[in-house]
């Protein structure tokens, strides 16, 4: 990724920087993979859904997987067909579900019984037949952090194994609903290729144990998860989807006319976005110094919350100077508003820029006013 800041004139920090040639680029390699395949990508919304970054996958052709009635409305007015559109989410409300039926989304992937027959009563009384793919829990460790792994028994989302016959039935049984396929999810920047392994060899066994009751599925959705490279950016701009990919299709046993749909966010959007920041102060503590940003936690959470770490980066500072020690932190009033401790940069001014790397995943989307602080603002570039 290039950070070209003349192209952000005028624009004030902290500001979320998209590098609008990786994103096609990262586009491009997606849509080469999957060409000729039965796999159909649907971007994970929730990681960004900055208007202008939506348009740009929208026009790559890729459908979108939603988790809330607002994401559903916002991919639409971004250019996603509603019929490319799949909805997620353990507590989808009476509305949400009235509003995905009436935009004509492609299905549901429903995450409970209770779930099942809400969404059958309304179908009923709105004259829908919505289409649904059941979300089981596969109880699979997918290896990462534990804020992030879905697909254990002990997380909350999809059906218990145990009570999948009930729901297959109760769909099949329902003259109000359409069963199209099975829905997995094991949980997030997953960066080894055994937890996919593992997932297919679930399906398959679904896939089996079903098929000899005749009973089929038009779709298998195994989610997204696949992760990125948050140390080394440069070297691994876009991920190694070929590999994700090839896991998939040679370890699923996939029927005849069979689609194979995955939801991938992070892996589409984190490094094609660095949230830039100025430094306030470099403050001089005890035994260390600090540099003080003027982003923090509420502009970009994940350190704080699952301890991640963002490359950081001095954009201003010359490429000879020489290197310090520092902690890198923001100014809210909590110890965990840290983006990096004992970080090697070069000597560091007030008034410098800094880029906390990778950032286009899970940062803009997740960014709060807490302290009242306003939003960042964002660039394509
Ligand atoms: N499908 C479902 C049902 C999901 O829950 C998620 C992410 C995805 C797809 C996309 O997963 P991805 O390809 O992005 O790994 N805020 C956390 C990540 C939370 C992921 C939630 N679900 C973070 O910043 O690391």
């Amino acid at each position: 990724m290039k950070i070209d800041l003349t192209l952000a004139e005028g624009l004030k920090t902290p500001l979320y920087y998209y590098d609008r040639s990786l994103l096609e680029a990262t586009l491009k390699e997606i849509n080469d993979c999957i060409k000729g395949t039965p796999i159909k990508v649907h971007y994970a919304i929730k990681a960004n859904c900055n208007p202008k970054i939506l348009k740009v996958i929208a026009d790559a052709g890729l459908g979108a997987d939603c988790v809330s009635g607002r994401e559903i409305s916002t991919a639409i007015k971004a250019g996603f067909q509603p019929d490319t559109i799949c909805y997620a989410g353990v507590g989808k409300t009476d509305r949400e579900l009235i509003g995905g039926m009436k935009a004509g989304i492609a299905y549901f992937n429903v995450e409970s019984l209770e779930e099942l027959e809400v969404l059958a009563g309304l179908a009923e009384e709105y004259g829908y037949k919505p289409n649904v793919c059941l979300r089981v829990n596969p109880n699979i460790d997918a290896h990462t952090h534990h804020y992030i792994t879905t697909g254990l028994e002990e997380n909350k989302f999809g059906i218990h194994l145990s009570m999948l016959g009930q729901a297959i039935d109760f769909t099949k049984k329902s003259s109000f609903l359409n069963l199209v396929g099975l829905h997995f999810h094991i949980g997030s920047q997953i960066t080894i290729t055994e937890p996919f392994k593992v997932l297919c060899e679930k399906i398959n066994a679904l896939q089996k144990e079903y098929a000899e009751k005749g009973i089929e599925f038009k779709i298998i959705n195994v989610g997204g998860g696949l992760g990125i490279d948050y140390d080394n950016p440069d070297e691994n701009p876009i991920p190694d989807f070929k590999g994700y990919f090839d896991t998939l299709l040679q370890n699923l046993k996939l029927k005849p006319g069979q689609e194979l749909h995955c939801e991938l966010g992070r892996s589409v959007v984190a490094q094609c976005g660095a949230l830039i920041s100025k430094v306030t102060y470099v403050k001089k503590g005890v035994d260390r110094q600090f540099i003080i940003l003027d982003a923090g936690m509420n502009d970009l959470m994940r350190p704080a919350l699952y301890g991640a770490h963002h490359k950081i980066e001095n954009l201003t500072a010359p490429k000879d100077a020489a290197i310090e020690c520092y902690d890198v932190v923001g100014p809210i009033c909590e110890s965990s508003d840290t983006f990096g401790k004992d970080e090697k940069l070069p000597i560091t001014k007030r008034g410098d820029l800094i880029a906390l790397r990778s950032a286009g995943a899970y940062g803009e989307s997740m960014a709060s006013t807490y302290n009242i602080r306003t939003l960042p603002e964002s660039v394509l570039v």
